[in-house]
């Protein structure tokens, strides 16, 4: 706990000794369903999380814990193939200590997608939701304790967390594929335990439209250290007590898989001209 600003220095600088002047320009973190995305790097250098100092490795279930780099749409990506969470136990600090790392490599753009419960009612398990904004209201987050400056200030400014250019720019190529997409508020919850009915409906009050155990931490700590953000969610099922059965797992992922494709095409899209 406590890291600082060299222990970030000294982990880009064994991930830049693997990486022969590549410099990453986008960030892309890729949630369930998606982990196929990264074997469509072109050239690439894996490195895994566990040969660099203070990361710590993927325990979830298709997540497998490595960086890709390469070519993708014709820009130099940094892939996380599978994210860290809170709920394997690791602290805020943890789990976005990879993105400070990325940013020191050179990189300013993060896409960062997941898997939510649909809490709007009006929409669909299936359904792709561009994040326009996030709630967290409780717990820690992951800037609490000693600030270091040469990443951010000490109170930043969480007003265009997702960057409306690229907000845009994911609207209009939704538009190009004929595809619809869903703009929403994405609110964290810890997990690991999905929501209960009565947090679901307060979320609903609050105006969030998706639920989910992700993103929000590493958002948070990529809009701190000055990167343009865009965060996309596929809606893998309606959240608790929005119908009379349980949610299991096994549903979520196989709703992601089933989106995989659209989502994928979008987010290559984007690429392209973000
Ligand atoms: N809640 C939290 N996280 C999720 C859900 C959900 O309903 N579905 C997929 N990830």
């Amino acid at each position: 706990m406590g890291f600082k600003y060299d222990d970030y220095v000294y982990s880009k600088k064994i991930i830049a000794r693997r990486l022969n002047g590549f410099v990453p320009e986008v960030l892309i973190t890729l949630g369930s369903g998606l982990g196929f995305m990264a074997d469509e790097v072109e050239d690439p250098v894996y490195v895994p999380y566990d040969e660099i100092p203070n990361f710590k490795t993927c325990t979830a279930p298709d997540h497998k814990g490595r960086f890709v780099f390469g070519k993708l749409c014709g820009r130099n990506v940094a892939v996380m193939q599978g994210r860290l969470h809170c709920y394997e136990g690791y602290t805020m600090e943890e789990v976005t200590y990879p993105y400070r790392t990325i940013r020191l490599l050179g990189a300013e753009k993060l896409i960062v997608t997941n898997a939510a419960g649909c809490v709007n009612m009006n929409w669909k398990p299936g359904d792709l939701m561009l994040i326009a904004d996030h709630i967290r209201l409780f717990g820690n987050g992951p800037l609490q304790g000693e600030n270091i400056p040469e990443f951010g200030p000490r109170f930043n400014d969480m007003t265009y967390v997702y960057t409306p250019r690229l907000q845009e720019l994911a609207e209009k190529k939704a538009r190009k594929l004929d595809m619809p997409l869903r703009k929403g508020v994405y609110m964290f919850f810890p997990g690991p335990n999905f929501e209960t009915p009565a947090e679901v409906r307060a979320a609903r009050v609050l105006g969030a439209d998706a639920v989910g155990m992700s993103t929000v931490p590493e958002a948070t700590v990529a809009a701190h250290c000055g990167m343009e953000i865009l965060g996309i969610t596929v809606l893998t099922n309606m959240a608790a007590g929005v119908l009379q059965q349980r949610l299991s797992g096994e549903e979520v992922n196989e709703a992601a898989n089933k989106a995989a494709a659209d989502f994928s095409s979008l987010i290559r899209e984007c690429l392209k001209d973000m």
